[in-house]
């Protein structure tokens, strides 16, 4: 199976660090032109810069700006331009027990986590419909489906999104434009490599703190081990490919088993 995407545009949004990094370099490596996002325009250079020296050659624009206001997304929609692929991944998320998290919180998770895949959708579906192909992907978590009681406030966003893309698919049905969330699991990511640290023996190496970790905390995992930003950007490179053409309206896990469930 070859992936080539020369001659498409993608955006991936909250890309300077972990999985939307990760996310840019496979699209760039399979040849697209992708647009980095992040919210200032030093971290957006420093991961250009570091994109270059990984894959020199690529074609890679900055697209500074914070998309949780609609002055940021303006500008990030008039950087990326044209965009036939738009990744949603940017999300926050923290731990915080959930009685107290106050209506300020929830507001800001909400605009955050889902009204941002939501306008930027709505920024760039309009043009991939007229252009009769594209992509729109939305990262979405394990902790939709497995909501975790200290971080209710970032399932519910989670679960709202995997409705958010069901329901642009059939708003595009019939185009040529495929709309997909992917089931991310619990990933080695820096933020994550941190709270794996409070949670075990700091002076364990690596390997085996993640290992410890997975047991104790995660042990619902099958792969009992985190994964790594690169295969979760394996499947979105596969899914904003022509080759996924007939998969639309689906929430695709990556997510190492962790979701006990026998369907995808
Ligand atoms: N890590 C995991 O284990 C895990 C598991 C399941 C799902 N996920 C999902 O995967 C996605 C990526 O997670 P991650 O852990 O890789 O994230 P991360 O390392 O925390 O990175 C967040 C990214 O978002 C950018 N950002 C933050 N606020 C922004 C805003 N308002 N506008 C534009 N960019 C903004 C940050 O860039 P700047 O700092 O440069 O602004 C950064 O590039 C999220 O949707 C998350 O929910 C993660």
């Amino acid at each position: 199976m070859r992936i080539d995407l020369s001659g498409r545009t993608a955006l991936v949004t909250g890309s300077t660090q972990g999985i939307g990094l990760a996310i840019a370099l496979g699209l760039a490596r399979a040849g697209a032109r992708v647009a980095v996002n992040g919210r200032t325009g030093e971290s957006v250079g420093r991961a250009l810069e570091g994109l270059g020296r990984e894959l020199p050659g690529a074609e890679l624009v900055a697209a500074p700006g914070d998309i949780a206001t609609d002055e940021g997304a303006r500008r990030v929609l008039d950087a990326a331009g044209h965009a036939d692929i738009l990744v949603n991944n940017l999300g926050i998320f923290g731990a915080r027990p959930a009685l107290e998290v106050d209506d300020d919180e929830w507001r800001h998770y909400f605009e955050v986590n889902v009204l941002t895949a939501v306008r930027m959708t709505r920024g760039l579906l309009p043009g991939m419909k007229e252009r009769a192909w594209g992509r729109v992907l939305n990262i979405a978590s394990d902790s939709a489906v497995v909501v975790p009681a200290e971080m209710i406030h970032y399932g519910v966003t989670k679960t709202a999104l995997l409705s958010v893309s069901r329901g642009f698919a059939k708003e595009a049905a019939g185009t040529g434009v495929t709309v997909n969330s992917v089931i991310a699991g619990p990933t080695h990511t820096g933020g994550v490599e941190e709270f794996v640290y409070q949670l075990v023996d700091r002076d364990l190496p690596w390997e085996e703190a993640q290992r410890v970790f997975m047991r104790e905390h995660r042990p619902q995992s099958l792969l009992q081990r985190l994964i790594e930003p690169e295969e979760i950007a394996n499947m979105v490179v596969y899914l904003s490919s022509p080759l996924a053409s007939a998969t639309t309206g689906g929430a695709l896990r990556v997510d190492g088993g962790y979701v006990d469930s026998i369907l995808p």
